[in-house]
C-alpha cells in the first residue's frame, strides 16, 4: 500500500479513548451460574446445547463464528473462521488449505478454538488437534455454497500478497465467466475443511465480582474427566 495516496480519514481526527475511559471499560456480570450439575454428561452435547441458545439469542451476530488460533514459527495468529458441524468428532471448519492457518497447521496441527460469546457472558475454549477433513466431505460443503461463494475461492489466493483490489476484482470475473452462473463449479484444490478433534473443552460464565464460573472437560481415555478452574 502507499502512504501517499489522498485520505481523509478518523486517522486524522482525534477520536480515540483516553486511557482512563479504556480502563473504566467493564461491566458486571449475572447471577445465572454455571454449576457442574447444569452440565450435559459430554462437552459435545453441552456445545451444541449453548450454541443453540447462542443462535436463538438476537443479540449474538454469528453464533457459529469462532476465534481460531495457530502456531507457526512466527509464533501464535488467530483468525475467525466460521462453524460449519460439530458431531461426537469434532469441530468442523473450511478454508484455503495455503492460506497462512493452513501452512501453520500443517506444520502444528494443535489449535485453540474461542467461541466469544459475550452478550451472553459466556465463551466456550477447545483446544485440539486439526485435520483434513476427507475431499469428499469437502465437496459435498462446497457444492452447497452460493455461486459467489464458490467463484470467491477460486479467486483468492488466500494470505498471499495482493497488488491491488482491481487484480482480485479481475480474477474473480475470468473464473465467472470460466464456470458460470447456474453451472456446477468445481472445488479448487487448494480448498477444504479441517476436522478439530477436542482435547479439552472449557465452558466460562461470567459471574459477580470476577467470580466466574468455569467448567472444563479433558479428555481421559475414551472419555472425559471434568474439573473446575479458578476464574
Ligand atoms: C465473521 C468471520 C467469519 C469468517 N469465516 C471464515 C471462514 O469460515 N473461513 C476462512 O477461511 N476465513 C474466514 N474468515 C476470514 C478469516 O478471519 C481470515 O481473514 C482468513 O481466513 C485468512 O486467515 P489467515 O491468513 O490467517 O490464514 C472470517 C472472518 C470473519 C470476520
Amino acid at each position: 500500500m502507499t502512504l501517499d495516496t489522498p485520505m481523509s480519514t478518523s486517522r486524522d481526527r482525534d477520536f480515540g479513548l483516553s486511557r482512563d475511559q479504556i480502563r473504566e471499560m467493564r461491566r458486571s456480570y449475572g447471577e445465572q451460574g454455571l454449576a457442574e450439575g447444569d452440565l450435559a454428561a459430554d462437552p459435545i452435547t453441552q456445545f451444541r446445547n449453548w450454541l443453540a441458545e447462542a443462535a436463538l439469542n438476537p443479540v449474538i451476530v454469528e453464533a457459529n463464528a469462532m476465534v481460531l488460533s495457530t502456531v507457526d514459527d512466527q509464533g501464535p495468529q488467530s483468525r475467525t473462521v466460521l462453524l460449519k458441524e460439530v458431531s461426537d468428532l469434532g469441530f468442523s471448519f473450511f478454508t484455503n488449505y495455503e492460506s497462512n492457518k493452513g501452512k501453520a497447521i500443517t506444520a502444528n496441527p494443535h489449535v485453540s478454538l474461542l467461541f466469544p460469546w459475550y452478550a451472553m457472558e459466556r465463551q466456550v475454549i477447545i483446544r485440539g488437534v486439526a485435520e483434513k477433513v476427507s475431499t469428499s466431505a469437502s465437496n459435498e460443503y462446497f457444492s452447497t455454497r452460493p455461486w459467489s461463494s464458490q467463484i470467491g475461492a477460486w479467486a483468492s489466493s488466500q494470505s498471499q500478497d495482493l497488488e491491488s483490489r482491481e487484480h482480485l476484482q479481475n480474477r474473480y470475473d475470468e473464473f465467472a465467466m470460466k464456470y458460470p452462473e447456474g453451472t456446477p463449479v468445481p472445488m479448487p484444490p487448494h480448498w477444504g475443511g479441517y476436522l478439530v478433534s477436542p482435547r479439552s473443552v472449557e465452558f466460562w460464565q461470567g459471574r459477580y465480582s470476577r467470580l466466574h464460573d468455569r467448567l472444563i472437560f479433558t479428555r481421559s481415555g475414551s472419555g472425559w474427566q471434568l474439573a473446575r478452574l479458578h476464574p
